[in-house]
C-alpha cells in the first residue's frame, strides 16, 4: 500500500502526544532548574540576519559553511533559521541594553533549532535545545554554577550513563601562539590525516582533534594540546573551576582533545557525554565565550552558557509517558439537543473547579459514550437522564447512585476518588 501523500520533510520529526508529554517533563524539570537559581527565560526569533551567525559562529565552522537554512526575503535580505541560540541571545542582550543590568544577565531558553545536517538517530534538520547563558562574569563561579545547572537536570531526569568532559581553549591571545604550534604540527604531519581536515589547517587546525578519521585520530593522539600549555591566568581560572566543581561533588574528567563546532569559545569548554547514545553522544555543552559580545559589536564582556539537546534527553532517557486518566466523563442518555448542553455546561463547572471532565464530541450513544469513558480511564461517569436526574457511576466499583444535579460540582470535588 502506498504511503500518505505528505510526509514531514526530512530530518524533522512529528512529535505525538506520549513522547510530547515526555518532553514536557524534560522542559519542566529545565524550567524548574532555571527558576531555582535565576536563570529568567528569554525568547529570540527563530530567524536572523544571516550576518549575525557568520559573524558569531564563525565562517570556518561547519555550521556556517554547510548547514544553514539560509533564504532570502522579499526585501532581498539574507536571513537564516537559527542553527544555535547564544549569538542571537546575545545581539538581543546588546540591542535591548541589557549589559546597563546588574551583572551578570543571567537567562534560560527552549525552543526549535535547524541544521542541515545528514540525518541520523539524534542528528536532525530541525531539533530543540534549552539552555543558560551567565552574561557579563568572568568568574569561575560562573563556569561552575552553568554546568552545575545541566548536572543538576541531568541528575533530576535520572539520565543514565552520563560523563562530563572538561577542556580549556584559554583566551584568545593566549590561543595564537598555540595555534601557530599546532598549525606546524599538523604540516609536518600531512600524510596521515584526513583530506578535509588538511584543508582546513589554516582556518580551524582545532577540528583535527575532532575527525572520525581513523589515521588523522593516530596523529593527533601526539599533537601537542591546549590545555597543557595553559599559563598565567588562564591557567588559573581553569584550576579554579576544576576546584570549584570538586567541591561541588561534580565529577568530570579532563579532556584535552575536547574542542567545539562554534568558533566563540575561550577557556572553559565541556560536554555532557552519554553512553546509551550512538555517535551522537552528546547530550549538551557549552563553555566561555568571552570574545562573542565584543565581536557583535558591543564591549568586551565575559560570558559561559550551555545547551543540551532536548530529542538527545528523550533518546537517553527512552520513556514516554503515558495520559493519566480523566477524573470525570459526563455522559448524556437521549437524544434531546438540551442534553449535549446540559452536558457542556457541567463539564465546564466542573473543569473550573479544577476537576478534568470531557464529554462526547462524537454523537454516540449512550452505550458508546460509557465506552469511550472507559477508553480514556475516566474514574466517574455522571448520566444525565432525560427526567433532569443524573447517576454518579464509580468506574471502578461500577457502583451507580443517584445524585441531585445541583449537587454534581460539590459531590465530585468533594471526594476526587
Ligand atoms: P552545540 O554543541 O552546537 O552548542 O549544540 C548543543 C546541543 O544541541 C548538542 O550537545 C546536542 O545535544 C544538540 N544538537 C546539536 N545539533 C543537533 C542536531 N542536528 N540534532 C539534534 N540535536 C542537536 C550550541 O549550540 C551552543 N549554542 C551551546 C552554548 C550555549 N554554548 C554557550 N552557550
Amino acid at each position: 500500500m502506498a504511503g500518505p501523500k505528505y510526509q514531514a520533510p526530512r530530518g524533522t520529526f512529528d512529535v505525538l502526544p506520549d513522547a510530547a508529554r515526555a518532553r514536557r517533563r524534560i522542559e519542566d524539570a529545565a524550567g524548574a532548574i532555571f527558576a531555582r537559581a535565576g536563570y529568567e527565560p528569554i525568547a529570540t526569533p527563530s530567524f536572523e540576519d544571516t550576518e549575525l551567525f557568520e559573524r558569531g559562529v564563525g565562517h570556518s565552522t561547519d555550521i556556517v559553511r554547510k548547514e544553514m537554512f539560509t533564504f532570502e526575503d522579499k526585501g532581498g535580505r539574507s536571513l537564516t533559521l537559527r542553527p544555535e541560540g547564544t549569538a542571537a541571545i546575545c545581539r538581543a542582550y546588546l540591542e535591548h541594553g541589557m549589559h546597563k543590568l546588574a551583572q551578570p544577565v543571567k537567562l534560560s531558553y527552549v525552543g526549535p533549532f535547524f541544521r542541515h545536517e545528514r540525518p541520523q538517530a539524534g542528528r536532525y534538520r530541525q531539533f530543540h535545545q534549552l539552555g543558560a547563558e551567565a552574561i557579563g562574569s568572568d568568574s569561575p563561579l560562573a563556569d561552575a554554577e552553568t554546568i552545575g545547572l545541566l548536572a543538576e537536570l541531568i541528575a533530576e531526569l535520572g539520565v543514565p550513563g552520563v560523563e562530563l568532559r572538561l577542556g580549556s581553549l584559554g583566551s584568545l591571545d593566549a590561543r595564537r601562539a598555540y595555534l601557530e604550534e599546532l598549525k606546524a604540527y599538523l604540516r609536518a604531519n600531512e600524510a596521515e590525516l584526513a583530506r578535509e581536515v588538511r584543508e582546513r589547517i589554516d582556518a580551524n587546525p582545532l577540528r583535527a582533534f575532532d575527525s572520525d578519521d581513523e589515521s588523522t585520530r593516530g596523529a593527533m593522539a601526539a599533537a601537542p594540546k591546549l590545555v597543557e600549555r595553559l599559563e598565567g591566568e588562564d591557567a588559573e581560572h581553569f584550576a579554579e573551576v576544576r576546584g570549584l566543581l570538586d567541591a561541588a561533588g561534580i565529577a568530570y574528567a579532563i579532556d584535552p582533545t575536547l574542542v567545539r563546532g562554534l568558533d566563540y569559545y575561550t577557556r572553559t569548554i565541556f560536554s555532557f557525554v552519554c553512553g546509551r547514545l550512538g555517535a551522537q553522544s552528546e547530550i549538551g555543552g557549552g563553555g566561555r565565550y568571552d570574545g562573542l559580545i565584543e565581536q557583535l559589536g558591543g564591549a568586551p564582556t565575559p560570558a559561559v552558557g550551555w545547551a543540551a539537546g532536548v530529542e538527545r534527553l528523550m533518546l537517553a532517557l527512552d520513556e514516554e509517558v503515558a495520559a493519566s486518566g480523566r477524573d470525570v466523563f459526563v455522559a448524556v442518555a437521549g437524544e434531546e439537543p438540551q442534553q449535549r448542553l446540559r452536558a457542556m455546561v457541567l463539564a465546564g463547572d466542573l473543569r473550573k473547579a479544577g476537576i478534568s471532565a470531557e464529554i462526547d464530541l462524537g454523537g454516540r450513544g449512550l452505550k458508546g459514550q460509557l465506552k469511550q469513558a472507559d477508553r480514556i480511564g475516566a474514574r466517574r461517569v455522571v448520566i444525565l437522564e432525560e427526567e433532569g436526574s443524573a447517576l454518579l457511576r464509580d468506574m471502578q466499583s461500577g457502583e451507580q447512585r443517584p445524585v441531585a444535579p445541583g449537587e454534581l460540582v460539590a459531590e465530585l470535588t468533594g471526594d476526587r476518588g
